[in-house]
């Protein structure tokens, strides 16, 4: 089959079209042929050797985290998923690779596609939608009538994260460009603040939680935007050990978070605020009650640019240029 290979890690990597061989199918797997696939800040970011320590793939490697498309064979343990479904999924870590023809899926990851929604929408959703899910859901508890400001609310996370906060009954403050603001009000933003030319910190007080994905200057204003008893929930870093521990990281990996979460941490801690650092993860049952939240109009997707199966380079460089409106898909069939 045909697929975009990582060759080796680089600022600027090319990835090489190249002939593979089908993926291996696992009993507890399916086998998707790829009809679109979304693209993510984690695989510039693998590509660029970031996530090395905590994901230690072997090169040469096919990116792809996101994927929509239709079961074309069964592992022998599989019951949930048969020939011909349209499906959709982040994949597990350690096992992607949509940017091809064919991918294997865990059954336990996988879900079928939202109705009403084409193979590029579908393929925008799985790890943007799990990451919302797990911070405002999972994590925060976010509760009708609470405040949440959610950082960046034109990217990726952010423009479901809105959609979400507003959807569990929250007031949402959002940081976009003044050209965004419109778009990000579109999708429920109460209160859009220019991240270029205001301070959040200055704005917003008393807050009940903050999904924060941007830089360390970034994480202390988020810090002062929360109210004592309050929850910083950052997807950017820096990891903790709680996260350490939950990936089983070595204990020298573990040292090394320890220390760098130790400054905010002890910040947070200090202001009577819960630090913790968000690593999504894949999940069928998760994106289940996603779909249900997309059939019944609560969230749309929200896709930038689609581009051919051949662009699959300009598509992940796009994404790193960090300034996608929404998602961004590579659409194969
Ligand atoms: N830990 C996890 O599980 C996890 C999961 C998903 C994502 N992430 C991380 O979360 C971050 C965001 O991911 P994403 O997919 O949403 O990225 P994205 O889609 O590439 O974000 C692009 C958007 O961010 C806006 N932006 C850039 N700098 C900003 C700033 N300083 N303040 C506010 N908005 C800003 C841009 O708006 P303008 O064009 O107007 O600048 C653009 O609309 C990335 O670092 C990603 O790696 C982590």
């Amino acid at each position: 089959m045909k697929a975009f290979v990582l060759d080796r890690y680089a600022s600027r990597p090319a990835l090489r079209l190249a002939d593979v061989g089908m993926p291996p199918l696992r009993e507890d797997e399916v086998l998707v042929e790829v009809y679109a696939a979304g693209v993510n800040q984690l695989d510039a970011k693998i590509s660029h050797g970031e996530f090395k320590r905590i994901l230690p793939y072997r090169l040469p490697l096919i990116l792809g985290h996101d994927v929509a498309g239709v079961v074309v064979q069964v592992g022998a343990r599989v019951r949930k998923f048969k020939l011909g479904d349209a499906v959709y999924a982040r994949l597990d870590d350690l096992r992607i690779g949509s940017f091809a023809e064919f991918v294997a899926v865990k059954e336990a990851s996988l879900a079928l596609k939202p109705q009403g929604l084409t193979m590029e929408q579908a393929a925008s959703i799985p790890l943007v939608g799990l990451t919302a899910w797990q911070a405002l859901v999972e994590k925060a508890a976010l509760a009708p009538g609470q405040q949440v400001f959610i950082q960046a609310g034109s990217g990726g996370v952010g423009s479901f994260a809105i959609q979400l906060a507003k959807h569990l009954g929250a007031t949402v403050a959002t940081t976009a460009s003044a050209a965004n603001a419109d778009f990000v009000k579109s999708l429920g933003a109460d209160i859009v603040i220019d991240y270029r030319a205001q301070h959040v910190e200055d704005l917003l007080h008393g807050y009940d939680v903050v999904l924060h994905s941007q830089n360390g200057k970034t994480l202390d204003a988020s810090l002062r935007v929360l109210h004592s008893g309050g929850k910083l929930i950052s997807i950017s870093g820096p990891p903790d050990p709680d996260f350490g521990r939950a990936i089983a990281a070595s204990g020298f990996v573990q040292w090394v978070m320890r220390m760098l979460s130790a400054g905010i941490r002890r910040r947070a801690q200090k202001r009577g605020v819960g630090y913790a650092f968000l690593f999504m993860t894949a999940n069928g049952p998760q994106l289940r009650e996603i779909t249900a939240l997309i059939e019944s109009g609560a969230i749309r997707p929200v896709v930038d640019r689609v581009f051919p199966f051949d662009a699959t380079n300009e598509a992940l460089a796009y994404v790193d240029a960090g300034h996608a409106k929404g998602k961004v898909v590579i659409k194969r069939k």
